[in-house]
């Protein structure tokens, strides 16, 4: 009687611990589930030197519910560094040269899980900051769908794309979308403009 009760005891022990086994995967794996359907697919990446393309950014993310990333570098502009009247200033040195890559800080973790890429800037001699083409030349950004953004004294877009698309050929690119004073109604109607 008493090895059957052994028996019995070790038995339901076994069952029971399997159980709880089995039910802490299952809970696993169902939180790794919740965690990818909450994962953003749409990431909105933004250079800005004085703020004014930041705030664009925050307001585009909302529009467009996406994770949102500073680019930050290495070794931040000054407003000395910004004068565009003078023309050894580091800002105007970087953008006479089109092949300088001033350093980011900081990096996307997790790029392979974001679809659509919008990368902000404002406009620096009619054109991209070469920092932008340092951070799109970080990542493998073939097949995602690129939307340039950018805020301005009031230039276009200029010969932003001629810079930018050969630093990843193989992206999806979109025309340049101006955000330059633009509210949130005004965001809506040009993301659902982007072809
Ligand atoms: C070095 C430098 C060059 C600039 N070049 C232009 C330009 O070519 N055309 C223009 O409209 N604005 C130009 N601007 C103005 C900025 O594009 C504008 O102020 C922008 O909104 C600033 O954005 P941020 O605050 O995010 O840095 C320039 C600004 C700087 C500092």
């Amino acid at each position: 009687m008493k090895r059957f009760s052994f028996f019995l005891f070790t038995t339901v022990a076994i069952f029971l611990c399997a159980c709880s086994g089995n039910s802490a995967q299952q809970g696993s794996a169902q939180q790794s589930n919740s965690d990818n359907m909450n994962k953003k697919t749409t990431l909105v990446a933004y250079f800005s030197a004085t703020g004014t393309t930041k705030a664009a950014a925050e307001k585009l993310a909302e529009v467009v519910d996406a994770d949102i990333h500073e680019i930050q570098p290495e070794q931040p502009y000054t407003d000395a560094d910004l004068d565009w009247h003078n023309d050894k200033s580091r800002s105007s040195m970087e953008m006479k040269d089109k092949s300088s890559r001033p350093a980011i800080k900081n990096k996307v973790e997790n790029m392979d899980q974001y679809t659509t890429v919008y990368i902000g800037y404002p406009i620096w001699w009619y054109i991209a900051p070469t920092i932008v083409n340092t951070f799109v030349e970080q990542y493998n950004l073939e097949g995602k769908t690129v939307i340039p953004f950018f805020t301005s004294g009031g230039s276009g877009a200029g010969e932003t794309m001629k810079y930018l698309k050969p630093s990843a050929p193989n992206a999806n690119w979109k025309d340049p979308i101006n955000l330059t004073g633009k509210n949130i109604d005004d965001i809506k109607v040009l993301v659902d403009s982007i072809k």
